[in-house]
């Protein structure tokens, strides 16, 4: 028989590879791929509407891969934050309760505060920096206060389709190669962590969910990467080798949230469980020979 899922936060980088994925799957149906306006995740009705009256019947899985996640923005808007990443989780899990479909809710390293030098395990205690952070902290424990048999995945510097920091970064370049001059890439390269393929992790949170798997869970592409790294990355891949990337201190932005120095995950629980996901260089590749890979306007003759 099919198994059903819901996904909610479908429009974002997660959501949309994760109906891409199960929408592959023969074994899998996607029933209901919603994000704003049809679904507000921190609205109760509206997210009675989404499970307990999805055609057919519930699901039996829900993936809450919404949020709010502009981190700057949250520092600022902390109510909506609060609303989206505190708040709607313990809604969606209450509902998926009721309705008896398995959940798994999607949260972050930046609920640690980077202050550690080896991979952070799921049981080290969390301590947010940010407004982000804290709220993401929240809602892991809104879901897993419900249920002990909820699953709730950690990751890390998602890049995929649509608006992610390769994307910005491909942008930038080629602004700088249509224009002539203008001001360097100058990109951080004091903070530590592991980029993550949206397209991997969705295959990844499938395999846990699948397997039965329940808690907290690390997930993330292997090998470690500065957002310089990441940065330079891409640009070689994408015919920018000639491009110069300065390298900055996080304080050279003064961006309003706080962000962890060292932001790795201990993805250990998760290999034992044979779930790995590959080195984030080859995901990368793998994310710039795709259909989603940000499109690059360098002008010229056409
Ligand atoms: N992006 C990262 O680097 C990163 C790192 C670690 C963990 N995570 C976590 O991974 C998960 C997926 O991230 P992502 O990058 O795929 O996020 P994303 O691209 O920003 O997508 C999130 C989606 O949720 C929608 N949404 C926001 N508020 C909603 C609401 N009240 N009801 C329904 N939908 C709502 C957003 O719509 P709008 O765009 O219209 O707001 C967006 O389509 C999130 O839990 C995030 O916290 C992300």
């Amino acid at each position: 028989m099919k198994r059903r899922w819901v996904i909610l936060g479908s429009a974002g980088q997660l959501g949309i590879s994760l109906v891409r994925l199960l929408e592959r799957a023969l074994d899998d149906e996607v029933v209901a791929a919603l994000d704003l306006p049809d679904v507000d995740i921190a609205e109760r009705a509206s997210v009675e509407t989404a499970v307990l009256q999805s055609p057919g019947g519930p699901p039996d899985f829900v993936v809450n891969a919404a949020a709010f996640t502009h981190v700057d923005r949250c520092e600022s808007e902390t109510d909506a934050a609060r609303r989206v990443n505190a708040v709607a989780p313990g809604i969606v899990a209450a509902v998926c309760h009721r309705a008896g479909a398995r959940l798994a809710h999607v949260s972050t390293d930046y609920v640690f505060d980077g202050r550690a030098r080896t991979p952070r395990r799921e049981e080290d205690p969390a301590a947010p920096l940010s407004v982000y952070g804290w709220t993401k902290l929240e809602g892991e424990r809104a879901v897993l206060g419900v249920s002990d048999r909820f699953l709730v995945v950690r990751t890390s510097w998602l890049f995929g389709p649509g608006r992610n920091f390769v994307g910005a970064i491909l942008e930038q370049a080629a602004r700088i190669r249509r224009e002539g001059v203008g001001t360097p890439l100058r990109v951080v390269d004091d903070q530590v962590g592991a980029p993550t393929y949206a397209a991997d992790l969705a295959e990844g949170l499938v395999a846990l969910l699948s397997k039965g798997r329940s808690g907290v869970y690390h997930l993330t592409n292997a090998e470690t990467a500065t957002w310089w790294d990441l940065a330079r990355a891409a640009l070689d891949e994408s015919g920018f080798t000639d491009l110069e990337i300065e390298r900055i201190a996080t304080e050279a932005l003064e961006l309003p949230a706080p962000r962890p120095r060292y932001s790795l995950l201990d993805v250990s629980k998760a290999a034992r469980d044979g779930v790995v996901l590959r080195s984030w260089r080859a995901a990368l590749s793998a994310y710039l020979r795709s259909s989603d890979a940000p499109v690059v306007r360098t002008g010229g003759p056409r």
